[in-house]
């Protein structure tokens, strides 16, 4: 076979590669059906014809084939869907495929060699023996270290950077990787050096659902006060930690099987729970639980079990967690441990503690009641009133965001019992609560952010693009005539940088070539001056060792910044839709589909690079 993508696909059932995402995948005749994953649909026209290896919707005519549909539902390029199929046929990519020198590509094999290196450091150099030893004292058997690829970073500032130049990595994509860092030190000696990021540290790589390393969790051996005792990768171009959870990659089977997800805080967490034979156990890495992280979840198990230490200083953002879990309709429950200890310290006293923790795990709303109900003090069967205020203040919001009707039910009558309060009174003060809630969302769209919590994040992602932008075209103004002329001002969302931008493309559009860039910056504000040295640094730093054109790179990261933008008028447009959908609105369906077909064509205008 001479092409790889036909190798590829001879070796893979896509019937059993689609079911990974679609469960509900059933074979209806000589087709398999479900309901489409890409548009919203009452009847299942989603199909998948094993023998012609395709799919097609009869809904929203999308389809093609494996390579396509991985592409579609991961939101990912080609070369990527190439790679989680490759890998899960076992079919190896040579690295002159012309296909895979794209930078993703690149990031990804640095940190699978560098995951190799520091392995090996761990199980055989004598430099790791005093990790070998740290795993000891934790019990950790040398199998499991192997399973997930434990590694050792010595304490040497450029051992692995060394390595990697060695096999021909350029600095830059060394640093994108986020495995090094560029010294800011300006001495003379130390001037554009790059150093390894993780030193004197236990590594635990970070996989991605399918399987590859994207970046690096390193623990440091000894406790300190003064030093991280995690530090982590910071967001590369792979790597993007609201999308990850530790260890689905080798728990996915197996959440899937108990069709339970069970959520710990730490990495030590899910490895201690592995070596017990416990393997449905992921980890958030002690960070607040994401959309992305959920719908992720959501493939294999609508099941989520939290052991998170509730009362610490995190609860707000696992709340906001819980709160976003619950919009996805998963059921969670609640893992109650022995005060102040995690899953692996119960684990290593005796696992069947941790065993029997997940198996009596509380529904959420058992949860709440029991903390608000179980410290307070009671004269006979009544609270005090003031008592039955709080208590209503803090559940009727709880039960209120509860989408199904009969789980709301069963809580408000059960709170009626607790509170000693006719149901109906609870009801009505249901109703004012829900409005109030509602009426919030209500101005939220106005301001065009939706209630979907992913939105802000992309906020932040584009803040970063528009800045790197405009960074690029202040440091490089001199050669970027054109660029400037015809530059599309109006992508710029923050009010800030838009109000810095267009000042300084009127002066420079005015002076064309006797553009002074000192006597401009004398006639902005000291604030808005700061700003654009601020500007100008980073874009020092991101682009010193760049192989295309300026003009390439500005270029490419407008259209993402375009695309970004036509995306979350997409995601509004979806929401709006479902809502009129339900509404049998049908003049609103009709306008949004318009706006919707209209962003698409503009989508499909963009030229990407
Ligand atoms: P051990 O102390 O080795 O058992 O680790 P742990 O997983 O029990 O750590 P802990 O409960 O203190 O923290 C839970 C998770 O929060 C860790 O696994 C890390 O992902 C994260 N975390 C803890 N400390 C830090 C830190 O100093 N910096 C960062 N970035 N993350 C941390
Ligand atoms: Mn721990």
């Amino acid at each position: 076979m001479d092409n790889i993508t036909d190798e590829i696909k001879s070796r893979l059932d896509i019937i059993e590669i689609i079911q990974e995402y679609l469960p509900q995948l059933k074979q209806a005749g000589t087709n398999w059906k479900t309901f489409c994953p890409f548009h919203n649909e009452k009847t299942p026209s989603f199909t998948v014809s094993r023998e012609k290896q395709i799919w097609h919707c009869f809904g929203c005519s999308e389809g093609g084939d494996i390579f396509s549909f991985i592409m579609k539902i991961e939101g990912i390029e080609f070369v990527d869907a190439l790679r989680i199929l490759a890998k899960k046929s076992n079919v190896i990519l040579k690295k002159q495929d012309p296909q895979l020198t794209n930078q993703r590509a690149k990031l990804l094999e640095i940190c699978q060699l560098s995951t190799d290196f520091y392995h090996q450091i761990l199980i055989k150099s004598p430099q790791g023996q005093i990790a070998r030893e740290y795993l000891k004292k934790r019990k950790i058997f040398s199998s499991i270290a192997k399973n997930f690829q434990l590694g050792f970073a010595t304490d040497s500032w450029e051992n692995l950077t060394n390595f990697l130049l060695s096999k021909k990595f350029k600095e830059n994509e060394i640093i994108e990787s986020g495995i090094a860092i560029k010294s800011v030190n300006l001495s003379a000696k130390n001037k554009n050096k790059i150093y390894d990021r993780f030193r004197n540290r236990l590594m635990f790589p970070i996989y991605d659902v399918h399987g590859n390393v994207i970046g690096f969790s390193g623990r440091i051996l000894e406790d300190k006060k003064n030093e991280a005792k995690y530090i982590n990768t910071p967001q590369t171009l792979i790597y993007n930690k609201s999308q990850i959870l530790y260890g689905l990659d080798k728990a996915k089977q197996e959440i899937k099987k108990e069709n339970l997800a069970v959520l710990v805080e730490g990495n030590m967490d899910v490895i201690s729970s592995h070596q017990a034979g416990i393997k449905n156990v992921i980890a958030c890495s002690g960070t607040a639980l994401t959309l992305e992280q959920i719908k992720l979840l959501k493939r294999y198990s609508s099941n989520l079990a939290l052991s998170f230490d509730l009362d610490s200083a995190g609860q707000k953002a696992t709340k906001r967690g819980i709160d976003i879990a619950w919009q996805q309709e998963l059921n969670i429950k609640i893992i109650k441990l022995p005060k102040g200890k995690d899953p692996d310290e119960c684990i290593k006293k005796d696992a069947n503690i941790w065993q029997k923790a997940i198996k009596d795990s509380q529904s959420i709303m058992e949860y709440y009641f029991d903390s608000v109900f179980l410290n307070l003090p009671r004269t006979g069967y009544d609270l005090s009133i003031e008592n039955k205020k709080n208590a209503t203040k803090i559940l009727l919001p709880i039960i209120s965001k509860l989408t199904n009707k009969i789980e709301q039910e069963h809580w408000l009558q059960k709170l009626g019992e607790f509170l000693n309060i006719d149901e109906q009174i609870l009801r009505d003060s249901l109703i004012k609560e829900n409005t109030n809630f509602n009426s919030k969302s209500m101005s939220k769209e106005k301001n065009n952010l939706s209630t979907n919590k992913q939105i802000p994040l992309i906020d932040e992602q584009n803040l970063l693009l528009e800045e790197k932008i405009i960074g690029m075209i202040f440091k490089f103004h001199k050669n970027l005539k054109e660029i400037i002329l015809k530059f599309p001002i109006n992508i710029l969302q923050n009010k800030k940088l838009l109000e810095l931008a267009k000042n300084f493309i009127k002066d420079y559009i005015k002076n064309e070539e006797k553009f002074n860039e000192d006597q401009w910056i004398k006639s902005i504000s000291k604030e808005m001056a700061n700003y654009f040295n601020t500007l100008i640094f980073a874009a020092e730093k991101d682009f010193l060792n760049f192989d295309s054109s300026i003009e390439y790179e500005i270029q490419k990261n407008i259209n993402i910044l375009k695309k970004n933008i036509l995306d979350q008028k997409l995601k509004i447009i979806e929401e709006k839709f479902k809502k009129a959908e339900k509404e049998k609105d049908c003049e609103k369906i009709n306008f949004l589909e318009k706006k919707f077909k209209e962003i698409i064509e503009q989508l499909n205008e963009i030229n990407y690079l």
